[in-house]
């Protein structure tokens, strides 16, 4: 059994369609949802989807504490789904290529401090880029800026503004998240 960890600040869609992905898969389940935003909408979908969830604070979360927690649930893949804060070291140090997360852009471009949510597409159509994707990625200590595991790619098309190109983007996520995690699961020691 593989047991996944997700972390998420906002909505939630892709907490939800990734244990939707999984809910007849007995090989993996959904350990627990880490958020840090009481205000979050994806605290709902936890309790709607029966997933443990666990609430914290930045000094939780940066402590030693949130480590020895994390590796006492035998999580195998912590996946950060809309997750706005920084990986603290030692939990980057204690789950080597075991934190993937998703940006909403072909990396290495419009990645970076600064580059979440809508101020990515922003960014993309400002620039009249002719494409833009998804990046599913490893952490690692620097932003944005692990190995790449997976991208999907769509066109910007004449007239294309941030909210249009956000649920285009938002399209291949809900396609391609899972599919990338079932993945990394499969082929991680
Ligand atoms: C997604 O666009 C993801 O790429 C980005 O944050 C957003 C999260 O959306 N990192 P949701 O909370 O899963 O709905």
């Amino acid at each position: 059994m593989k047991r996944l960890s997700i972390f998420v600040s906002g909505n939630g869609t892709n907490l939800q369609r990734i244990a939707e992905y999984f809910s007849d898969n007995n090989n993996v389940e959904i350990a627990n949802v880490v958020c840090n935003n009481p205000k979050a909408y994806s605290i709902e979908r936890a309790k709607n989807l029966g997933i443990p969830l666990q609430m914290i604070t930045k000094a939780e979360f940066n402590s030693e504490d949130f480590v020895n927690e994390m590796q006492s649930l035998n999580i195998d893949l912590i996946v950060l789904a809309g997750f706005l804060w920084k990986i603290p070291e030692n939990l980057i140090k204690a789950f080597p290529n075991k934190i993937v997360n998703i940006h909403p852009a072909l990396l290495p471009k419009y990645g970076g401090k600064g580059f979440y949510g809508e101020h990515v597409h922003e960014a993309v159509v400002a620039a009249k880029e002719a494409h833009s994707g998804i990046t599913v990625h490893y952490v690692n200590e620097i932003y944005d800026s692990g190995e790449i595991i997976l991208q999907a790619h769509v066109a910007l098309e004449a007239g294309e503004t941030p909210d249009s190109l956000a649920a285009k983007i938002h399209k291949l996520e809900q396609t391609y998240f899972p599919v990338a995690i079932e993945y990394v699961l499969k082929t991680q020691q």
